[in-house]
């Protein structure tokens, strides 16, 4: 992986956008670890930078569905900005800027021996907020300008798995959000498709 290469991909998709608050955004960013994180713990993109990887492929992800979208259904041109697409799809994770910390795990190797393994643990110290929620507030007090469709579209970009079903409200306004605005839906495929197709590895599926 080339993290010099995705960050100036991430920066210049950013910066593509104009809007207001990006240059603050940018040295908040840098500030909160986003460029050196990993994207999980255990999974896709577990390394150095797999952040800022994770959120370049979700973006080329966002803007092909939506390319792709629009060729189905000529309307969604006018409810759906190229600026929101790659605003809402480049900065939704941008809550794991701070909840990974470097650790070593003793783990077998293919022989059977216990070796040391250096990764990352996982810590919700830093402000435990949650999800898209802790994205949407951290940009914010960053000072990104966002519309209310790119902040509903990070808040529930983990579609159902990240709805509190015990909770009427959480599913009444995931539903509203997805009806309201597309952006929604594209932003909630693309990171699936970001992980699931352009993200895989060979080792994890060894590990199936
Ligand atoms: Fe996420
Ligand atoms: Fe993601």
């Amino acid at each position: 992986m080339d993290i010099k290469k995705s960050k100036e991909e991430f920066l210049e998709l950013l910066r593509s956008t104009g809007r207001d608050g990006v240059e603050d955004l940018i040295s908040g960013l840098e500030d909160m670890g986003f460029f050196e994180a990993p994207a999980s713990a255990n999974h896709h993109l577990n390394t150095e930078g797999g952040l800022v990887q994770h959120s370049v492929n979700t973006c080329k992800a966002a803007l092909a569905v939506w390319e792709g979208m629009k060729a189905l259904e000529p309307g969604l041109k006018n409810e759906v900005e190229r600026d929101s697409v790659i605003i809402a799809s480049l900065l939704h994770d941008v809550c794991k800027s701070d909840i990974y910390v470097r650790s070593v795990r003793k783990r077998k190797n293919a022989l059977g021996m216990w070796e040391d393994n250096e990764g990352y643990k996982v810590t919700y110290r830093n402000f435990p907020m949650g999800h898209g929620e802790k994205s949407v507030i951290l940009l914010l007090c960053n000072g990104l300008e966002m519309t209310d469709a790119e902040m509903l579209a990070i808040r529930w970009h983990m579609g159902a798995w990240g709805i509190n079903m015990n909770s009427l409200e959480d599913q009444r306004s995931y539903d509203a959000s997805r009806m309201l605005y597309p952006l929604v839906a594209i932003v909630q495929a693309a990171d699936s498709l970001a992980a699931s197709i352009m993200e895989r590895s060979g080792e994890e599926q060894d590990e199936l």
